[in-house]
């Protein structure tokens, strides 16, 4: 088998042979059930929709939708701990939590039968990028209340799959057990993909003669100039994979290896739109916004995800839409003397710089009364030409995106790896 041939259609699930317009009807079912379900059990949802006067009933086509409020990570977090559950708390069998980088996490929570469809969902991403029956796939994604690890491997072992339960972190042992256990797949964030790439080199291995053939990345945006080093370093196939905890964890989209061209949104369980970040207006482009079909213990109406995409009509499995890889999210974006900056447009520039690594911080002061970025990033083992390539960096910077910026070249190995979720801006300008 070529890891690029499609699934056979036959070991496609039933919902992804369907047609657009018979996913349409099915989805218009779901979300009316879903509406009722958010309004029968959960007062939030009862007092937020009387508030804004609509009712389930006012859901008559899928546009209607856009009539309804929006849910936000806040709303969450005043519901905190269990507030937003659908069902009696004895029906949730497994909750997870985002760490969130201020106040209390956010809570949620899956019915067994929703731990069944997040285990669908994940299997048919894991073979959507090109992992088989009896693979072995290794996942350093963290196990615990995040929902990378449990997520993949629920998924991976109902695929079929050999699951080699690893976690992040303890780096060296991980790539040991890459050795010695020979797994087809792996599913990690790709800054800790880079992590392991550099260990590979430490110990002396030659990482494209590994046994990985698919690599399955995501948790944080990642640029089309990192797959192409990813895969050339690895001598694999790199491919996207998205979601979030509020709308169920990894595998609520999920990029098909043989297009490689955005990631294909699981429309039967997922409902996207993307709307204006400002006005809320839905628009073709912009933060996109998600509402569950099937879900039970948490159903979550219009979620704001904060994250910016576009939604583009579906390729390889054609009734389902992609989503572009996602450029940032609007708390990411770094507005730099009037500029908007995104991390990803800096990685793009960084990594077609001659010399320079994968590895680099953007750092933000504010010296005097103006912000300064600095791009702190590390040359290429026995790089010899930095004045260059900073003088590269600060113009294609410049030029591309319209700010400057200071170019700090530094030894490699100096920067702080991430294990699971890179940070990548450092922001000091209350200092
Ligand atoms: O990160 C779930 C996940 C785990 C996805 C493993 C993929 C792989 P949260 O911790 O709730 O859940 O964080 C969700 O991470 O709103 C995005 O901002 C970001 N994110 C997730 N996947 C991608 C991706 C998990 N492929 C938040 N590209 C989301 C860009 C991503 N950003």
């Amino acid at each position: 088998m070529r890891l690029s041939d499609a699934p056979a259609p036959e070991d496609l699930d039933p919902a992804e042979r369907l047609s657009r317009d018979e996913l349409a009807a099915l989805q218009l079912e779901r979300l009316q059930w879903t509406l009722n379900h958010a309004y029968e059990n959960v007062p939030f949802y009862r007092h937020k929709f009387d508030e804004h006067g609509v009712h389930p009933r006012d859901c008559k086509e899928l546009a209607d939708l856009a009539r309804f409020p929006f849910t936000t990570k806040q709303d969450l977090r005043d519901t905190y701990p269990f507030g937003m559950f659908a069902v009696p708390r004895e029906q949730v069998v497994r909750v997870h939590a985002s760490s969130g980088t201020t106040g209390k996490p956010t809570v949620v929570g899956y019915t067994r039968r929703d731990i069944d469809t997040w285990s669908d969902v994940m299997a048919r991403s894991i073979r959507a990028a090109g992992g088989r029956p009896g693979h072995i796939v290794h996942v350093a994604y963290g196990y615990g209340l995040f929902t990378g690890g449990l997520g993949a491997h629920y998924g991976a072992e109902r695929l079929g799959c050999t699951v080699v339960p690893v976690s992040g972190g303890m780096t060296p042992r991980q790539v040991q057990l890459i050795n010695d256990f020979r797994p087809e797949v792996i599913m990690v964030t790709p800054s800790y993909m880079l992590a392991l790439l550099d260990e590979f080199e430490a110990q002396g291995l030659d990482p494209r003669a590994s046994s990985l053939k698919v690599g399955i990345f995501g948790a944080e945006p990642w640029t089309e100039e990192m797959r192409r080093e990813i895969e050339e370093r690895f001598d694999l196939h790199a491919v996207d994979i998205y979601g979030l905890s509020e709308v169920m964890g990894p595998g609520v989209a999920q990029e098909c290896v043989e297009t490689k061209d955005g990631l294909h949104v699981w429309e039967d369980h997922f409902y996207p739109e993307t709307v204006d970040p400002f006005t809320g207006a839905v628009a073709d482009a912009g933060e996109l916004v998600f509402t569950s079909l099937t879900k039970q213990a948490l159903p979550i109406i219009r979620y704001r995800t904060r994250d910016l995409t576009r939604l583009l009509p579906g390729t390889a499995r054609p009734a389902f839409r992609r989503m572009e890889k996602v450029t940032g999210r609007t708390d990411d974006m770094i507005i730099l003397r009037g500029v908007n900056v995104f991390p990803t447009q800096i990685e793009e520039i960084v990594l077609r710089t001659p010399g320079l690594s994968p590895h680099f911080q953007v750092h933000l002061t504010r010296p005097e009364r103006l912000d300064v970025m600095t791009v702190k990033v590390e040359a290429r083992p026995g790089f010899e030409g930095r004045q260059e390539a900073a003088a590269a960096l600060r113009g294609a910077v410049k030029d591309t995106v319209g700010v400057s910026v200071e170019v700090e070249i530094v030894e490699p190995e100096t920067l702080e790896r991430s294990v699971g979720k890179l940070k990548r801006v450092i922001d000091r300008r209350d200092n």
